[in-house]
């Protein structure tokens, strides 16, 4: 196991209010986390820093073994994919879909000049039949539905074969449907050995995707439980997470919260 994110007493403080304190994570590269909490429990801000664009205001950061602050973290972001509401902001809307897997291998938006590799091609293409994109290889971003985005900006993530994967809430706004085949295809890629450390964050236990493996529960920027998900997703950590009492159900690894009355 190799570790590829760990936080130490990590404290972040915006306008003299803490919007994180006292987180102690770590993630191994075997691992695949969800981040679940509630509105401004602090879960983008907690990704932000594993994606190395910010510090901490005291603890330290340690990202794929390297310690933030001490390193160059350009080189270091190329080795992280992560998908946010922002991330597909920075798409051109005339962009076709094809390019902005391709793309991703040379750290551009917006295809320019460059000259591809035929090995980029044959994984870009690979990529988009992985995650359904096959038939949209000529579509423009902006002509994509919002799953369909989704997949195209986690395709996008995944094509530098990143060491983490860090996804923000990448199931909201999607049908039930297009969220249960997100869903199914976060869960397969999951599975796979070869896969890096994945990393969700989402404020529904109906979105963990099945064969996720550790759970990290904020709340005001603190950590109210972290472990395996099995022990560590129950009705009581929910309560003491979202501030009110849940029934919890899990059927084949699906999880399921209602209020109790
Ligand atoms: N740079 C900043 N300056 C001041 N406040 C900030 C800053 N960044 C984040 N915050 C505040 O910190 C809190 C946590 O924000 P964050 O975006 O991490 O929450 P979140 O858990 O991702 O919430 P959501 O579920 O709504 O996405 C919020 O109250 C937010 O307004
Ligand atoms: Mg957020």
């Amino acid at each position: 196991m190799v570790n590829v994110l760990r936080l130490n007493d990590v404290s972040y403080v915006r306008d003299r209010r803490p919007i994180l304190d006292g987180i102690t994570w770590s993630v191994d590269d075997s691992e695949r986390w969800v981040i679940l909490g509630p509105n401004g429990a602090g879960k983008s801000t907690l990704l932000k820093l594993a994606t190395s664009a910010d510090h901490p205001t005291s603890g330290t950061v340690e990202v794929l073994g390297e310690r933030l602050g001490k390193i160059d973290v350009f080189e270091l972001r190329n080795r992280i994919g992560f998908v946010s509401s922002a991330t597909g902001r920075r798409i051109p809307p005339t962009e076709p879909v094809r390019d902005i897997v391709l793309t991703a291998a040379y750290s551009v938006e917006g295809r320019w000049n460059e000259e591809y590799e035929d090995i980029d091609v044959r994984q870009a293409e690979r990529i988009l039949e992985e995650w359904d994109l096959g038939g949209y290889a000529d579509r423009t971003f902006g002509t994509l539905s919002d799953g369909e985005r989704k997949r195209a900006l986690i395709a996008r993530a995944v094509m530098t074969d990143p060491e983490m994967l860090l996804l923000d809430e990448p199931s909201a706004s999607l049908d039930l449907g297009a969220r249960e085949r997100l869903l199914q295809m976060l869960s397969g890629f999951a599975a796979s050995p070869a896969s890096p450390a994945m990393v969700m964050v989402t404020h529904h236990v109906e979105e963990v995707p099945p064969g996720f493996t550790h759970v990290l529960m904020i709340r005001d920027g603190a950590i109210q439980a972290a472990g395996p998900i099995r022990d560590t997703l129950t009705a009581a950590n929910l309560e003491a997470t979202f501030g009110m009492p849940f029934e919890l159900t899990e059927t084949g690894g699906r999880y399921a919260a209602v209020a109790r009355p």
